[in-house]
Formats: C-alpha cells, structure tokens, sequence
C-alpha cells in the first residue's frame, strides 16, 4: 500500500522509520518531511495543514492511508475534510477528527470531559474576559504554586507556573488580557500536583485501543531540569515507577474511561491519544491530553515497538484493533537531542553537519534539519535526536551519549542525564 505521513519534526521521522520497515508498505510519501526523511521515504512539498494540495497529491498518487503526525493539521479538521471530500471519503486518515482534536486544543474542554467521565485530574475552574473577580477569589482558595493554563493552543507555551499569590494574579489579568492572543480569552486555574511526569500513548478505532510502550521526557534546557523549558531534551523508555500496576491504574481510571468516553459523546476518535500524566503518591492523574504522539518520546516508543505498525493503523481503520498483536522489546530505549547553541532563546540556522555516517548501534532522527546544496544543515532549535536501545537505560545513554560525539556542527549541545533521575 501507500501511505502519506504528514509532518516534519523527529517524531516524523521516527514514525517514517518504522513505517517504512512494513513488510505492508510499498511506497512511503512524508509531506513535507525534512532531511532525514527522505533516506526512508519520499519528501513531498506540501504543507501539513494545505488539505486541498494533500487532498488532491493523495488522488493523483493513489494513496491508501494519511498518517498525521503533529496536532496542528488535526485540530484545523483534517480528518473531516478528507472524509467530507468524495474523492477522499475512503481513504482512512489516522488521527482524530476536528472534535476530537478539541482534547488537545482546549484545555477547558479536555478539563470538563475528565470531570463528566470521572478521570483523576487537578481541581480547577475556567474564567474569561467577565468573571476576572471571581478568577482572583479562586486563587486564593488555591495554595502555592498557582497553575494558570490559556484553554486555546500555545505551541507548548501557554501553561504558567507561578511561586506567589500576587504575580498568579498578576499573570491571570495579563493572560485574559490577550498574553497569548485569542487562545489566552479563557484561563483554566487549577491545583498544582505534585509528582514524577510520565507519557502515555494508546492507538484507539474509537471502540478497541491498544496500550503503547510508556515514556518520559525531559523539557528543560539544563541538565537536572534546570533552565528554560524547550520541546523536549530527550526521553526515556520504559518509566521504572510504570509498573504493570501502576499501569493497570492508568488502563483502568484513564484510559479506558477516555475512549469509552468519546464513544458516548458521538465523538469520532481513530488514532494516538497521548496521556500527560503525574504520579501522585502512587496514583496516576491526568495532567493534560494530547491528539497526537509525544515528541521526543516518539524518538524511543518506536524503537519498543516490536509489531508492524501499519498493521495497527489497518486495525484502526477497519476498526478491529482488538484482532491485532501489539508487542514491545523488552530493552531500554534513551534518546539524545542535539540542539542548536542559545536555543529554546536565538540560535543561528544553516551549521552543516558531519558525522552522521559514523553512527553504529544508534538511531538518527531527525527534527530541525534541511538539505543546502548537497549538505545536511541545521534549521531549528532542535536539530537531531540520537536514540539507542540498552539492556538498562545507563546503557541505552551511554550509547546515545558515545554517538552523539561523533555528530558535529558548530555549537551544538545536548544534555548528558536522560533517564538519570528515575
Ligand atoms: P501542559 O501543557 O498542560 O502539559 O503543562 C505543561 C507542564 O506544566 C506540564 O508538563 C507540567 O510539568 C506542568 N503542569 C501542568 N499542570 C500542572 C499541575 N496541575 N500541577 C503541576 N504541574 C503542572
Ligand atoms: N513531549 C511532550 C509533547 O510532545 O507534547
């Protein structure tokens, strides 16, 4: 079969990585992809979000299945306007549709069905532009630290955690005052957890899902989870305290309440949800939802991925995932970012890079990369995850850390404590 992948980041890569290994899959098309992804597949230069350019490559192509990547196509409607067009109504489209996507793109939303479905989350409330007053009487309810979510999509940068009472409410009038525009015209405040994170990723047909390998990720800059926040560092996995009760928690207040939530909502779901986890005292609670596959953890939880993975998007899309195996390698997985000198802040773009034919024992994806003139070149913050399997995940880094010295370019810095402090 052919299948489209859309998206451009590691996780793309990671998934065209594993894609492409389908003994299903004849052709693999990624728009637009970056330059790692041309090595397993073909690079098509199409937006990830111009439905009518994919639409119409897909028709021309003879695509049978459109994989979704990042959240930013999914929460615009992709799958709607695919299966809205007659020329595309049957070809399956892996991700959920508009209305499901809204797990991801509202805050409130997602706070809400946790609340209708009895899933374990923080307390909270909603406030806009006309209840800023009671919005500041809840706060103080609340104890330090304050958490001030904007309910609309801030590529990852909408959740503020503030130390005192007075820049809480300081932040809050500045969020409702169009902080971070539209998406910030309504605030979730909710009771800060305190915990260990931990990502959890299931493929769902809307009925059936299947649990994938857990994950942790690691979002500061500094190793020790010091410094500013980024797109991820690097991840780990599997997540020691993800024991098979502890996931037997999470399958049972979480996760399955979530799918079959969505059923009884009439809201169409056929992909990855992604389960933001925090482990409080033992107790698994919901921190966020996402539409989508974490990234960096995709980097890890593909190299734990034992089955045909297209065998499980069949299943998504035939809606018979509970006919399908899904088995995982028992090693440890750690991946390694290599990013840009001066990022999550200014970085300079176009570094070539070398090294990348030394590379033994270990998985490169890559995130922020393109092809000039011949060259692999850096072009963002984060430029190449090194991901290694283990027999422990000392081990796994260690392979990650003695790879990732043989990739160069100018300023480049990775941390060295993935998976260091579980
Ligand atoms: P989110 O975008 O909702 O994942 O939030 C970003 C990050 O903020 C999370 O990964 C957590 O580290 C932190 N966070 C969000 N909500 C809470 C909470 N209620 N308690 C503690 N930390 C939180
Ligand atoms: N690693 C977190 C995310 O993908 O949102």
């Amino acid at each position: 079969m052919k299948v489209l992948l859309l998206g451009s980041g590691g996780r793309e890569h990671a998934l065209a990585w594993k894609i492409a290994q389908s003994a299903k899959v004849e052709k693999l098309f990624i728009a637009p992809g970056n330059a790692g992804t041309q090595n397993v597949g073909e690079n098509v230069d199409i937006k990830a979000d111009d439905f009518e350019a994919l639409k119409n490559f897909v028709v021309e192509n003879g695509v049978d299945m459109v994989i979704v990547g990042p959240e930013d196509p999914l929460v615009k409607g992709v799958y709607d306007d695919f299966k809205n067009d007659e020329r595309t109504k049957n070809v399956p489209v892996i991700g959920p549709s508009k209305a499901g996507a809204v797990l991801e793109g509202s805050k409130d939303f997602a706070k809400q069905f946790m609340k209708r479905h009895n899933i374990p989350t923080a307390k909270y409330e909603t406030f806009d532009g006309t209840t800023v007053e009671e919005g500041l009487k809840f706060l103080e309810t609340l104890k330090a630290p304050y958490v001030l979510k904007a309910d609309g999509l801030c590529a990852g940068k909408g959740v503020l955690i503030l130390p005192t009472l007075e820049e809480a409410k300081k932040e809050f009038k500045e969020m409702l005052g169009g902080m971070f525009g539209n998406a910030s015209a309504r605030v979730v405040i909710e009771e800060f957890l305190s915990g260990i994170e931990c990502s959890v990723f299931a493929l769902t047909d809307g009925k059936n899902y299947k649990i994938l390998p857990e994950a942790k990720d690691y979002k500061r800059i500094g190793e020790h989870d010091t410094g500013l926040n980024t797109g991820g560092m690097g991840s780990v996995s599997p997540v020691p305290f993800a024991t098979k009760e502890w996931m037997q928690k999470v399958e049972d207040r979480i996760i399955r309440p979530t799918v079959e939530g969505l059923a009884e909502e009439n809201i169409e779901y056929k992909g990855f949800i992604f389960f933001g986890l925090i482990n409080v005292e033992g107790e698994p609670m919901v921190i966020e939802y996402n539409c989508r596959m974490g990234d960096p953890e995709t980097e890890t939880v593909m190299l734990r991925l034992k089955s045909d993975i297209v065998d499980l998007f069949e299943g998504v899309a035939e809606g018979n995932l509970d006919k399908r195996d899904i088995e995982f390698d028992e090693r440890a997985a750690v991946c390694v970012m290599l990013v840009s000198g001066g990022y999550p802040q200014t970085y300079a773009k176009g570094y070539e890079i070398t090294g990348l034919d030394k590379i033994e024992d270990s998985v490169v994806f890559h995130a922020g990369t393109k092809m000039q003139n011949g060259k692999v070149v850096t072009n963002g913050g984060r430029v190449i995850a090194v991901s290694s399997y283990g027999k422990d995940k000392s081990e796994a880094l260690q392979n990650s850390f003695t790879q990732a010295q043989k990739i160069e370019f100018t300023d480049k810095y990775f941390r060295r404590d993935i998976g260091q402090d579980l």
